[in-house]
Parts: structure tokens; C-alpha cells; sequence
């Protein structure tokens, strides 16, 4: 099992970035939590950050035939990018949607996830460790 996890933009600055709403954990420190619970289940991590959309895109087509599964942080695209939900739908790829904080409980704007629709599923609201449950989420698709 071979899981992709991407992160979008200003995810590189976890830890000093609105730690009220994202904690003090790094991104570097979530790959760490991510590659400790995927030794466990014997799953195969590569773990990428952009602050680019046409970058994650060209990510997430890579991926087809690479990748069994992708996890994707789109961040703030998650709430603006046809570009990036279409080729979530192109490459088809199973993909889960993740993020830290639980955005149905945030501004109005961060309700809508243009990406979600195309996803197997959602975790959002457990900070870092939505990344680890997405280890899990990733070795039991069907
Ligand atoms: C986020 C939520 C998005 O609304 C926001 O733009 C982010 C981070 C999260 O992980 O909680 O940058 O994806």
C-alpha cells in the first residue's frame, strides 16, 4: 500500500501559523506522527507540501498508477479550485479529504469543499492527528 499525502498552501508554516486554530505541531512533526503509524500497518508514505495549485495538480496526476491512495490538505483550495477537484476526478485515484481544523465550524466560506464531492471521504477537526486517522482510512478502502 503506497499512500501520496499532499499539502497545500501556507501548510509549511504550521506551528507559528494561528496556533489557536492549528496547534503548535509542525508539519514536519505531523510527517514524523504519519510515518510512525504507517510502519505499523506496513504502509508506504511519501509526504509532499506546495504552496502552488498547478504543482498539487500536476502531484495528483503523477500519481495514477504510482500511488494506491492519495490524502490531500488542499487548504484554502479545497474552497476555490475546480482545476484541482477536476483532476482529483480525472486521475481517479481513491483520495481522502483531510484537514486540522473542523472547517464546518469555521467562516461560512470554509463550509463549502469544491474537492469533497469527488473524495472517498472527509476527516477534518482533529489537528495532526487527522493526518494519523488517515493512515488508517487509507489501508482499509475497499
Ligand atoms: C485547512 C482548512 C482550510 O480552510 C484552510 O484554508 C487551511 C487549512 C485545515 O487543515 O484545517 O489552510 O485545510
Amino acid at each position: 500500500m503506497k499512500i501520496l499525502f499532499l499539502n497545500g498552501p501556507n501548510l509549511n508554516l504550521l506551528g507559528q501559523r494561528e496556533p489557536a486554530v492549528y496547534g503548535r505541531t509542525t508539519l514536519a512533526e505531523i510527517e514524523a506522527r504519519v510515518r510512525k503509524r504507517a510502519a505499523e500497518v506496513t504502509a508506504a508514505i511519501e509526504f509532499r507540501q506546495t504552496n502552488l495549485e498547478g504543482e498539487l495538480i500536476n502531484w495528483i496526476q503523477g500519481a495514477k498508477g504510482a500511488f494506491d491512495v492519495i490524502v490531500l490538505n488542499a487548504a484554502a483550495y479545497t474552497h476555490t479550485s475546480v482545476a484541482l477537484r477536476d483532476a482529483v476526478a480525472a486521475v481517479g485515484v481513491p483520495t481522502i479529504e483531510i484537514h486540522l481544523s473542523n472547517t464546518h465550524a469555521r467562516e461560512e466560506f470554509r463550509h463549502k469543499s469544491l474537492i469533497a464531492p469527488v473524495c472517498r471521504g472527509q476527516i477534518a477537526g482533529f489537528g495532526a492527528m487527522s493526518y494519523v486517522l488517515a493512515v488508517d482510512a487509507a489501508i482499509n478502502l475497499g
